[in-house]
């Protein structure tokens, strides 16, 4: 298979762009972004991850199953599949169910630990994006996520790089990496390569003490975002915008509770969520929610595809949500995507992935 070039981006990104653009201006539901969550399986045990990773699932979408939801999917409009888990690179079938996708010249993320990059690298090289969760040196990343678990990011990191892949690292911000943001946005400068930072949501029950005890104060989460904003003044290699970061440092409840639309706090955030409008959440085994905040709680009782059919699951993950806004400020950047800021910063984005030269060799150039 050949590799992603330029071309291939100016048009994923103007396809992806044109339909978000549909969904701003038609009032109805547009899935234009997909993210699919194809296995429940993980081959690493990060403390605070939000998916019931490694639940035995009472029926996984076949390979057959998900082709027919992407094709269903781009007639409906998606132009952004995302292929997320558990471990996508688990999935048996990853790589016949990456190249269907391709195939329908859309943009493609995957978003993966990394571990096993280096025997998916055809679709790794063709993908638009691949994400890598980095949470920082080996003491904190391994502190968030496990032990001997850097190494093995790293290892993905490099190979992913060296064969051209075009790599965006994904940071959960805790307590182990709230002071990582130097080194991780050093990181990225030295490599050529672009990184986001999440704050976190909640984790399912049997998670959920271990990923609290992670959870920075209100107060520090507010300096790690005052702080990010004047690192990002100096570097191109953040991408949450600075409205994003505007949002968490004046988010005016607690972080982690969600603004309900009848709340006092309503009018923060007036704009309609693009969660539950044009992004949506498809889960191994078909349930469709609106966002990952609506996943481990009764805040959302999903319908599954399987059993009411695309339309009917789609639609009920698209009405009747009693939230305004959230501290996932991921929806404010979805929001302004197609704003001139954006567009520009995209520009430039894109043809530094392309072009830009890295400062340093990965290691496998260096051993
Ligand atoms: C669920 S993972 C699946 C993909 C892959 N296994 C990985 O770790 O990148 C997708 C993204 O969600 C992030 N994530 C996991 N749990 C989270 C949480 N509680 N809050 C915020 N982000 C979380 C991960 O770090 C990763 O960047
Ligand atoms: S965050 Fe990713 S790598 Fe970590 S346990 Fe969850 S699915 Fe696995």
């Amino acid at each position: 298979m050949r590799k992603h070039n330029f071309l291939d981006d100016v048009v994923h990104k103007s396809r992806l762009y044109m339909g978000v653009v549909k969904a701003q201006t038609h009032k109805k539901m547009v899935p234009v972004v997909a993210n699919l969550y194809v296995t429940g399986r993980c081959n690493a045990t990060c403390t605070y991850c939000y998916v019931e990773i490694n639940k035995k699932p009472k029926r996984e979408f076949s390979l057959q199953q998900w082709k027919k939801l992407v094709d269903d999917l781009y007639v409906k409009g998606t132009r952004l599949f995302a292929l997320v888990g558990g471990e996508p690179l688990l999935y048996p079938k990853i790589d016949e169910l990456a190249e269907h996708i391709i195939s329908k010249n859309v943009y493609l993320n995957l978003a993966t630990n990394g571990f096993l990059l280096d025997k998916h690298l055809e679709i790794a090289r063709m993908a638009d994006e691949v994400s890598i969760s980095l949470d920082g040196d080996l003491a904190s990343h391994n502190l968030n996520r496990g032990n001997r678990n850097f190494e093995r990011t790293m290892k993905g990191i490099d190979t992913a790089i060296e064969a051209g892949c075009k790599v965006r690292l994904c940071t959960v911000v805790t307590r182990h990496n709230a002071d990582m943001i130097d080194y991780l946005v050093d990181f990225a400068e030295e490599r050529n390569i672009f990184v986001t930072f999440t704050p976190l949501i909640d984790a399912p029950d049997l998670r959920k003490d271990a990923s609290e005890q992670l959870r920075l104060s209100d107060e520090e989460i507010r300096e790690f975002f005052l702080k990010l904003k004047e690192v990002k003044k100096k570097s191109s290699r953040i991408i949450n915008s600075f409205a994003n970061m505007d949002y968490m440092i004046n988010y005016p409840v607690q972080y982690g509770e969600v603004i309900w639309k009848n709340s006092p706090h309503a009018d923060y955030y007036p704009h309609p969520c693009p969660y539950g409008r044009f992004q949506f959440l498809i889960s191994s085994v078909g349930e469709i929610f609106p966002c990952g905040i609506m996943w481990n709680n009764d805040y959302f009782e999903p319908k599954n595809v399987l059993d009411v059919g695309l339309d009917e699951a789609l639609e009920h993950a698209s009405q009747g949500l009693k939230c305004q806004s959230c501290s996932f400020a991921n929806s404010v950047d979805w929001n302004n995507v197609t704003s001139l800021p954006w567009l520009w910063y995209g520009v430039k984005m894109t043809v530094k992935q392309s072009f830009g030269k890295r400062k340093i060799p990965v290691l496998s150039e260096v051993s």
